[in-house]
């Protein structure tokens, strides 16, 4: 028990503890849990406010949500005292944190991008999914993904109507650790069209582009048509994009498609796959890029083996990439 927990010894003036067990059994809580002392000396210096603040949390039920608070507390506090935050400042992110929750909607997700951008995202990944050698790496989930992508077969254009894009096969395989097939694996596929931009992005619409979901077939294979990836730019007309304008960084992310590839019993992997000629992979403004998510896509300029086998003109793109699942935790 912390040291200014009530007893039935402490006293209250009966105003406060009038107006106390009114509250508690009015959210039918048992009363004197958590009250304060009304003949504790009040907390004069920052730290004692921080300290005080700590302590109204430790008789949370749940330890983690207690664990969870008091270190938010803690790392906020030491924030403000360490840049001395000022009024002004205080405001300012206060307004930029309601503008980026009015940002959002069914389409935009400014606070995704926010975290993105600040490199959150990539630590929480980083944490959630440790991965043995040789497993897929994950990588950021990112806010453009959209439910209700149309299944595909083997093959499948889900570009039908980018006719500026480079037409490209992505092949590859879905396998376990020990390098066997993965049949039956879904792959939820996502990018931007070759103007650099979303479905989600275009006014006016809700229809679904640039998205499917794939099958891998008994030999874990699995055949994408679509369009070569491009470099794009996050949005920069809400909060997101002023912080980066004002903190002088770029808003561009190298080219890259998405996936979400899961299978029964294998513990899905959200990640990417990049062009590994992108000019912006040292520098993504969302810190995703991982070495071993690299693939290269390969230009063909003639009517070649891969242009019979795929049916497709040139000049088009190829590019293979095996993903590997690790069993699922019981
Ligand atoms: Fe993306």
């Amino acid at each position: 028990m912390s040291p200014n927990h009530p007893t039935k010894n402490t006293k209250y003036t009966k105003s406060a503890k009038k107006i106390w067990l009114e509250w508690t059994r009015s959210h039918g809580m048992e009363a004197a849990h958590t009250m304060t002392t009304i003949t504790k000396p009040r907390g004069t210096t920052e730290d004692d406010i921080t300290a005080e603040v700590l302590r109204r949390f430790d008789a949370t039920a749940q330890p983690r949500l207690r664990d969870i608070m008091q270190s938010l507390v803690r790392h906020l506090h030491a924030f403000v005292k360490d840049v001395e935050l000022t009024e002004g400042e205080w405001m300012t992110a206060i307004q930029f944190l309601t503008k980026t929750g009015h940002m959002c909607d069914d389409k935009r997700q400014e606070f995704i991008l926010l975290s993105d951008t600040l490199g959150v995202s990539m630590v929480v990944d980083l944490i959630n999914h440790r991965k043995p050698e040789g497993a897929t790496e994950s990588t950021v989930f990112g806010p453009f993904h959209r439910d209700g992508a149309p299944e595909l077969p083997a093959g499948g254009n889900i570009a039908p109507r980018d006719k500026k894009g480079v037409p490209t096969i992505v092949s590859g395989r879905v396998l376990t650790l020990d390098g066997g097939p993965i049949a039956g694996a879904w792959l939820d596929v996502w990018q931007a069209d070759s103007s650099g931009l979303y479905d989600s992005q275009y006014a006016g619409t809700d229809e679904l582009h640039l998205r499917g979901r794939f099958r891998s077939d008994e030999d874990g294979r699995f055949l994408i048509r679509t369009v070569r990836p491009v470099y794009y730019a996050i949005p920069t007309d809400g909060p997101v994009g002023r912080m980066l304008s004002a903190t002088n960084r770029h808003p561009w992310r190298p080219a890259h498609i998405h996936f979400v590839v899961s299978a029964e019993g294998c513990e899905p992997v959200t990640t990417h796959i990049f062009d590994d000629a992108d000019p912006y992979l040292e520098s993504d403004t969302v810190f995703a890029v991982k070495n071993s998510l690299m693939c290269t896509f390969v230009r063909h300029d003639s009517r070649d083996e891969d242009a019979a086998r795929f049916g497709v003109e040139p000049p088009f793109c190829t590019a293979r990439f095996d993903f590997v699942l690790k069993p699922a935790l019981r």
